[in-house]
């Protein structure tokens, strides 16, 4: 069999017996390095091995590093592979039976050379059982599909975005570009799960299919103030979107939120409904604005706030079981007057300079 073969420093002196043992064994191995027991970083070498195994170059995996589980967490990285960290025969045995597993993690530091040359040859001994442990070895295969519930948009850009947008010293003017621009980006990502469908484009030199939106529709429901200064930006987007509004304000002493206003496109429950609003503090605002578009049977509901606390995010999960929130930050949390901290102040007051 061809093994692929790698350590870091601390799993070293066991890959470099390892692999001449698996020579002798009969299997043609392919060493990843590293070369010395200079101090490496694991995932380098994870991957390498599970690159191998992955694209076909090798059959199975060997990594050692100190405990093996750095190991199986880098190669469990790479689509195709399914490492295990082993300790005992019995669990090199199921690893293969029951998980079909192609990458062996050991620990060169915690278990004895002799019993790691017995787990690599119950590992490549050992054959997959099939039957019921295939359909979930293709479950693990194809990955989570629960889409995470908060997703924070991880880009330089928007770091650089909103640490000017933060400052004290920023400007009205500038304030209100990056909120629209952040607002940009949220709704490059709450969008990205939209449907495709083909369409036939002639370009000025042939025709192909190519793709588009297939008819997906959107409301953007700003929070009435702060919200309306993300709505530019989500209408560059999709400038086919309706815009509902919804009028809220938070009491200054009990930080619950009053609503006073609400104007929705009345087919808004056919919509995808993304509700805009710069801060989620306690979550009140968002909770009540999205109960509400519940009410009208709003099915599809997002939030992209460009700040969000942790009790905001909490409340707003806790109120809404399948709203997706969007936002920039997860800040560290709310002040005795609920306001984010760091944060960046009053957004409706700092968009439209009312400070
Ligand atoms: C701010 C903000 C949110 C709300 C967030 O609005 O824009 O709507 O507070 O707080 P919460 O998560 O604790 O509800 P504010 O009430 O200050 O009104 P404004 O937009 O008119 O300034
Ligand atoms: N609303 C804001 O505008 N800022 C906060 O920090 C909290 C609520």
């Amino acid at each position: 069999m061809k093994i692929a073969i790698g350590s870091d420093h601390a799993g070293f002196e066991q890959k470099a017996a390892l692999a001449p043992w698996l020579a002798e064994e009969g299997h043609e191995v392919l060493d990843f390095g590293p070369a010395n027991e200079d101090r490496v970083d694991y995932p380098d070498y994870a991957y390498r091995v599970a690159m191998a195994v992955a694209d076909g170059r090798a059959e199975r995996g060997v990594l050692v590093c100190g405990t093996g589980l750095g190991m199986a967490m880098g190669a469990n990285k790479v689509p195709g592979v399914r490492a295990a960290a082993v300790q005992t025969p019995e669990f090199a045995e199921l690893a293969r039976a029951h998980n079909d597993a192609n990458v062996l993690c050991l620990s060169g530091r915690f278990v004895d050379l002799d019993v790691n040359e017995e787990l690599c040859r119950v590992f490549l001994s050992t054959p997959f059982e099939g039957g019921r442990h295939e359909g979930r070895v293709a479950k693990l295969d194809r990955g989570c599909l629960v889409e995470p519930r908060v997703r924070v948009v991880n880009h330089p850009l928007v770091a650089h975005k909103l640490s000017i947008l933060r400052s004290e010293d920023t400007p009205t003017k500038l304030f209100r570009e990056l909120v629209r621009e952040l607002a940009l980006f949220l709704g490059y990502e709450a969008t990205r799960d939209f449907p495709l469908e083909d369409v036939q484009v002639t370009t000025p030199l042939e025709t192909f299919t190519a793709q588009r939106v297939a008819g997906k529709k959107v409301a953007v429901v700003p929070i009435l103030r702060a919200g309306l200064g993300m709505v530019d930006g989500l209408l560059m987007l999709i400038p086919s979107a309706k815009v509902g509004h919804i009028g809220m304000y938070r009491d200054h002493e009990t930080h619950e939120p009053h609503e006073y206003y609400c104007k929705l496109p009345e087919d808004v429950d056919q919509r995808t409904c993304l509700v805009v609003d710069p801060m989620l503090a306690t979550g009140g605002s968002a909770a009540m604005a999205i109960g509400y578009l519940r009410e009208q049977g709003v099915q599809d509901v997002r939030l992209l706030s460009i700040v969000a606390a942790p009790e905001g995010l909490e409340a707003v999960m806790a109120a809404d079981p399948a709203v997706r929130i969007f936002t920039c930050s997860i800040d560290r949390g709310l002040n005795d007057d609920a306001y984010i901290l760091p944060g960046l102040g009053d957004a409706g007051d700092r968009i439209f300079g009312t400070l």
